[in-house]
């Protein structure tokens, strides 16, 4: 088989005659031997790729872990400093025989125009918390979710519901509506 690239046969080295002496063959002069410094720059590149390997490991569990830990460690809720009353928006939001729910504070407040009277309560079902809503064909706060009914004022009429809706109170001042504390 025909030798190829640089491999040098020992009639080639010949060549080189008989004054290079055994000791120089695959050293540098005046360095480390060849053997030797090969393997500690095969060390030096398996440690760089080694912390180059380990660097995205880390990145990529941290990517991951992150969400995770955000999940199941929630940051603490910044209090909302609670009012007494509050202007939630034009009266006309509200019209004739209808409801609609704001937030007031913490909790959920339904504000039923019936017929002109103006009503409110808590729009939190008080049997498993679902949405209430205004029913003006019964004429009735209904919810949903398991049939709880309430009269526009939270009074229980029927259901599973082992609370009234609690009351508060609601005003028209100029064009705004005001929600207070009953
Ligand atoms: S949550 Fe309202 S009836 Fe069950």
């Amino acid at each position: 088989m025909a030798q190829q690239g640089n491999f040098k046969s020992p009639s080639r080295m010949g060549g080189l005659g008989d004054s290079a002496s055994p000791s120089s063959a695959g050293s540098v002069s005046g360095g480390k031997p060849r053997d030797q410094g090969i393997k500690e720059a095969d060390f030096e590149r398996r440690s760089f790729l080694g912390k180059i390997v380990g660097g995205v490991g880390a990145a990529v569990a941290i990517s991951t872990l992150y969400p995770v830990v955000r999940y199941l460690i929630p940051p603490p809720l910044k209090e909302v400093a609670s009012v007494n009353e509050l202007n939630v928006g034009k009266a006309t939001e509200v019209p004739e025989n209808t409801g609609k729910i704001y937030q007031f504070n913490k909790d959920k407040v339904i504000v039923i125009n019936d017929n002109g009277k103006l009503t409110a309560c808590s729009a939190v079902c008080t049997h498993l918390g679902c949405s209430v809503s205004w029913d003006n064909a019964q004429n009735l706060i209904f919810c949903p979710c398991h049939g709880a009914k309430y009269q526009q004022t939270g009074e229980i009429i029927s259901g599973p519901q082992p609370l009234p809706l609690a009351p508060y109170k609601v005003r028209v001042e100029g064009e705004n509506l005001i929600i207070s504390k009953a």
